[in-house]
């Protein structure tokens, strides 16, 4: 499986941090927010993700990520010319993805739970052709929708409605069968002009080829929409972080973890960078060993 990480868009309801600086670059407490769905894709077992921004930012996520050796994964990048929509994902991806299934997160949401792992490496491997996330919201009008009947079953996908049928949005997480790819190409824009990703999971729907995991309350599904909310996803991590000694999204940890690269590589990284607190929280994962 493939991931891709959309990361593109104008970031206006962060004007004026965003008039110079990409919106996913800025730090959701010690990190670039990027850093955070990237650490979804590890954990779901998902080694070579397309990053995917505008013609100004690109290099900038380059700069950051590199190609991804470091931490034994694969980093590409694709422009995107004009934010024509989340489904233009699947397009600009269509070589990187090849006769994969994908996986797209997009680049602002942030994801934390105990049991996140176990949830992600079961879907990426589940014979669903699409598989997508419900999460009860206070605010479902500003987010996609979707509506379950009694028994669970999915009624209707909806984006942004102004009378929502239900409290469960739908996070910026997709998993994907390779259909996506011809689906996408299919897509009409919306009224605002958007290749919506509700017109591609509307389309699994008709199929009856969608599946969609209600995830619980023990998940943080975090907002960085606002000033505000980027700065209370920040005192979230900074809580879990200081309460518990573990840090949230912690790149080279999980790639660590997952095997993707050697104690002593971790080593090197670590060392690299030992006058930070980042440093030395990959340096004391060592001494635990
Ligand atoms: O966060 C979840 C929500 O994300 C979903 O519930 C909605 O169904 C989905 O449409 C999306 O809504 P947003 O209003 O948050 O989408 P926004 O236009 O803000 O874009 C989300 C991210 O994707 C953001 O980081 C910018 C990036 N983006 C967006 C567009 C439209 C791109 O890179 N390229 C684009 O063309």
């Amino acid at each position: 499986m493939k991931g891709i990480i959309l990361a593109g868009g104008k970031g206006t309801r962060l004007y004026p941090i965003t008039t110079s600086v990409s919106k996913q670059l800025l730090p959701i407490y010690d990190k670039p927010m990027i850093y955070y769905p990237i650490s979804i894709l590890l954990f779901a077992g998902i080694k070579d993700i397309l990053i995917i921004s505008t013609p100004e930012d690109i290099r900038q996520y380059e700069e950051l990520l590199g190609d991804g050796k470091k931490l034994g994964i694969n980093f590409s990048y694709k422009i995107q010319e004009k934010p024509k929509g989340l489904a233009e994902a699947f397009i600009l991806g269509e070589d990187f993805i090849g006769n994969d299934s994908v996986c797209l997160v997009l680049g602002d949401n942030v994801f934390y739970g105990a049991n996140l792992p176990g949830i992600l490496k079961k879907v990426s491997k589940n014979k669903a052709k699409a598989t997508i996330f419900g999460y009860p919201v206070a605010n479902p009008k500003e987010f996609g929708v979707v509506e379950f009947d009694n028994e669970g079953n999915v009624l209707s996908i909806e984006e942004k409605p102004a009378k929502p049928k239900s409290k469960y949005a739908i996070p910026g997480l997709y998993f994907f069968n390779n259909e996506v790819i011809e689906i996408a190409k299919n897509v009409k824009p919306s009224a605002r002009g958007e290749l919506e990703i509700t017109s591609v999971i509307e389309e699994y729907l008709k199929q009856n080829e969608l599946k969609v995991e209600r995830l619980s309350r023990g998940i943080a599904w975090l907002d960085t929409g606002s000033p505000y909310n980027m700065l209370k996803a920040g005192m979230f991590v900074e809580t879990v972080q200081s309460r518990q000694g573990v840090y949230v999204a912690c790149l080279e940890e999980i790639c660590w973890r997952q095997g993707f690269i050697n104690s002593e590589q971790l080593k090197e990284i670590g060392m690299n960078l030992k006058q930070t607190d980042y440093g030395k929280y990959i340096l004391s994962l060592l001494e635990e060993e």
